[in-house]
């Protein structure tokens, strides 16, 4: 039987931090309600303790949503854990998001601290959040950069404090997907308790492995996967939720599902790009404007004989139209039929190789030949002859 990965989006908290992103209220609320249609399991709607403004948006979406569990992100300190739990108090099911960095670098340099002390703030902190509600995720931050041994030390400690989910973060994007794959096989391996919690993937794009790493993890023993639309997140940004489910149904259709309506992917990168300003790049897998648009002429007329032939996944069923031939003086015959065809010229042959001469003619001097270009090019060629 194929096993469910938990779709966890942090568009409106990880997604939010990036400068310029900022939504307000009534902009949250609007794509959490579009997360809930699109099938997340779980949403991280803010942090609580880092603005009146954020706790008030987590606040609203708790009251607002019906089928996700809403989870609020605390550090490890008493304060943030007591204004997360007061912002989800409306919540259906509420989740208490808590945690602390482990990698030596983060003990010295951050916390200036020893390992046993992190462990002991770590179990403090689950053990608090559990006094507020049944459903606490613990994040290791940097667990990229953390030694495995004691990582298994932490986790082990957190699940007997009572955590539900165990966040594995690469915080810097450091990992190659083998390691992080086999940090999760090793954690797998040698926590007790292990199997009784959820294990989550919260990867950076710092080399923009963040989707790899996550389907590694996936592939070694994750159920949840944290991600933004677009990948949109601090610095490089994060695995990008359009990536990965789309990985799970194409590759691994019988291994692995999630409940995500995938036809709503476009729609809402649109959303996320334009009320967060931040544009998608024209090349982005899946929601990019040239995720399904062809330009050269080999791969257009093969295209048009086999829409596979160059295509693995049907654009309708991630949202998009169809797919669209380009016309550029890369261009052959093919594309220029196929796109005369749609504005209502039924080109024959002859026909066609006088358009053509034209429309290359044109094409070189512009750089790419659209439907109104098009059809003024084919009105003066055929209408006046
Ligand atoms: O990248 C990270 O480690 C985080 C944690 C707060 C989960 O965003
Ligand atoms: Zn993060």
């Amino acid at each position: 039987m194929a096993q469910k990965i938990h779709i966890f989006d942090t568009t409106l908290r990880d997604g939010e931090q990036v400068p310029g992103c900022k939504l307000n209220h009534q902009e949250k609320l609007k794509v959490a309600k579009a997360l809930e249609q699109l099938g997340v399991d779980v949403i991280e709607a803010g942090f609580p303790i880092s603005s009146p403004g954020d706790f008030q948006a987590v606040q609203m979406i708790s009251r607002e949503l019906k089928e996700p569990t809403i989870c609020a992100l605390s550090r490890s300190v008493e304060k943030d854990i007591k204004v997360a739990a007061e912002s989800l108090t409306y919540a259906r099911r509420p989740r208490i998001h808590t945690g602390i960095g482990t990698s030596e670098q983060h003990i010295k340099y951050k916390f200036n601290s020893t390992p046993e002390k992190i462990i002991e703030r770590a179990v403090a902190a689950v053990t608090y959040a559990k006094s507020f509600v049944e459903d606490v995720e613990f994040y290791a931050e940097d667990a990229g950069r953390t030694d495995n041994a004691y990582l298994a030390q932490v986790m082990e400690a957190v699940i007997k404090a009572g955590a539900t989910v165990l966040n594995i973060p690469d915080t810097t994007g450091y990992c190659l997907p083998y390691e992080y794959g086999e940090k999760i096989a090793y954690l797998k391996e040698n926590v007790a308790g292990i199997d009784k919690v959820i294990i989550s993937a919260h990867c950076h794009n710092d080399l923009g492995l963040a989707t790899a790493n996550s389907i590694a993890g996936v592939e070694n023993g994750i159920t949840q996967i944290e991600c933004t639309l677009n990948g949109i997140g601090e610095r490089a940004g994060n695995t990008s939720l359009e990536e990965v489910v789309m990985i799970l149904k194409q590759r691994y259709p019988d291994k692995y599902y999630t409940d995500i309506n995938t036809r709503m992917l476009n729609p809402l990168s649109r959303l996320v790009s334009e009320s967060m300003c931040m544009p998608v790049q024209a090349n982005k897998a899946i929601v990019g404007v040239n995720a399904f648009a062809h330009s050269s002429g080999i791969h257009q007329d093969g295209v048009i004989k086999a829409r596979e032939n160059y295509e693995i996944i049907d654009p309708a069923e991630v949202g998009v139209d169809k797919s669209f031939i380009v016309l550029t003086a890369r261009s052959g015959r093919a594309a220029l039929a196929y796109r005369a065809k749609e504005i209502g010229y039924e080109l024959a042959k002859d026909e066609l190789d006088v358009a053509y001469k034209h429309f290359i003619n044109l094409a070189d001097r512009k750089k790419e030949v659209d439907t109104s270009d098009l059809q003024a090019m084919l009105d003066g060629v055929f209408q006046t002859a």
